[in-house]
């Protein structure tokens, strides 16, 4: 085990912000978590997990330990008549995952494809992209809790998932590291094609016949097109979440906005596209020195090479300001801000 001192973590988030961890330790298994939690210098120490830093922000020092977590496998641990039961260790990259399932024609993550980041995080964000969540595929997480030193098991209720939510977001933020998530893959795949423009990157690559791999080819195609390549200009994906209002107050905007893209939802509000709220204000391709808003994605806030943390947050603060005076709407950030 080894606990580095004044550690640069510019590489290990996809912000690139150069900041530094008081203490950073990476671990493998859970015998190295165990052994660098029982460290007696750890024991008081402010912690934060790491996974592959496609969804923080840091603007300033992490005073404290960064813990990130290298565990990795994929394993068929059980199978029934139409679901396949697959055990992955948090470390565990993200997309690999997601290959490791098309390879292997089991069903319900190709709309998720080239999301970045590593398995563990993924129910603590409650990923999504094309109309799916990892909700829809989750079967059960087991967690460390620092305080106990004891692993535990959560089911999906017990994770109170929500739209890019989870408990471990909320009532649990950093009190449990996730080691091992276990999805349930559809044997018999439930195409899911009807979201964005994903039916017509299909037509445009010709595909006749669908396939899990045609769809995650056409999500990967449009996810190219959109969104900034981490290893060229840094950013952390939507840094805003999109906001929903009541029907009344979609109604009056429709009245004064004409065009404005509003998605009914169940629970009777309507989802807004917090992008095209900022775009209408005006930021969409804004650059203040090397802090910026996307110029294809408003959504998106991005450091062209050496902003600070806080010339991104503070530009995240005057969007969020500007929307909230033209729109009367509050957008709230998806980013984890450290
Ligand atoms: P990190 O950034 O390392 O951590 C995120 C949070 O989770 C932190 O608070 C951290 O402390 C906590 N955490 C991490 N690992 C653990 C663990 N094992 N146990 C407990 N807590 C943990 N997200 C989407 O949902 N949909 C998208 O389409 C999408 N597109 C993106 C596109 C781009 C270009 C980028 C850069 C990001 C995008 N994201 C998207 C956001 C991001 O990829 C996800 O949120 C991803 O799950 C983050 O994983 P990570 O391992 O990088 O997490
Ligand atoms: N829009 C604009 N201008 C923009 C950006 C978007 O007008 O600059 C409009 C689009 O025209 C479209 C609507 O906003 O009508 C939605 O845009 P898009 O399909 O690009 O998706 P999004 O709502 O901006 C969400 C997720 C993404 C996910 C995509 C695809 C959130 C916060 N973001 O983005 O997730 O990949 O849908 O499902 O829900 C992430 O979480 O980091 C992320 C990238």
């Amino acid at each position: 085990m080894i606990i580095h001192e004044n550690y640069f973590l510019k590489a290990l988030h996809t912000f690139h912000i150069p900041v530094y961890a008081k203490y950073f330790a990476a671990f493998k298994s859970v015998d190295e978590l165990q052994e660098i939690l029982n460290d007696q210098n750890n024991a008081l120490t402010q912690k934060l997990i790491l996974g592959g830093g496609s969804n923080i922000l840091f603007t300033k020092n992490f005073n404290g330990l960064i813990l990130k977590n290298d565990i990795g496998g994929i394993e068929k641990i059980i199978e029934d008549d139409s679901h396949v039961y697959v055990k992955v260790g948090a470390g565990e990259n993200w997309h690999r995952f997601v290959m490791y399932c098309i390879a292997n024609e089991l069903a319900g993550v190709e709309n998720l494809s080239l999301i970045p980041g590593n398995t563990g995080a993924s129910p603590m964000q409650n990923i999504g992209a094309y109309g799916v969540e990892i909700k829809d595929v989750f079967h059960k997480l087991e967690a460390f809790s620092i305080a106990d030193r004891t692993m535990q098991k959560f089911s999906a209720d017990e994770c109170e998932f929500g739209y890019r939510q989870s408990v471990f977001k909320t009532r649990l933020r950093n009190e449990y590291i996730i080691l091992f998530v276990t999805f349930r893959l559809n044997k018999v795949p439930v195409f899911n094609t009807s979201y964005g423009a994903i039916e017509q990157e299909l037509e445009k690559m010709g595909v006749k016949k669908l396939s899990l791999k045609a769809i995650s080819d056409a999500v990967i195609a449009i996810r190219t097109k959109k969104l900034p390549d981490t290893n060229i200009i840094g950013n952390a994906g939507s840094f805003f979440k999109n906001p929903e209002v009541p029907q009344r107050q979609f109604h009056e905007l429709q009245q004064n906005y004409t065009g404005i893209p509003g998605y009914k939802l169940t629970n009777g509000k309507v989802k807004l596209a917090a992008g095209w709220l900022i775009e209408q204000c005006g930021w969409k391709g804004y650059r203040k020195g090397d802090a910026g808003c996307y110029d294809q994605q408003a959504l998106v806030l991005v450091n062209y090479r050496n902003a600070s943390g806080d010339q991104i947050y503070n530009l995240s603060e005057e969007i969020k300001q500007s929307v909230k005076e033209k729109f009367n709407v509050d957008i709230e950030r998806e980013v984890n801000i450290i």
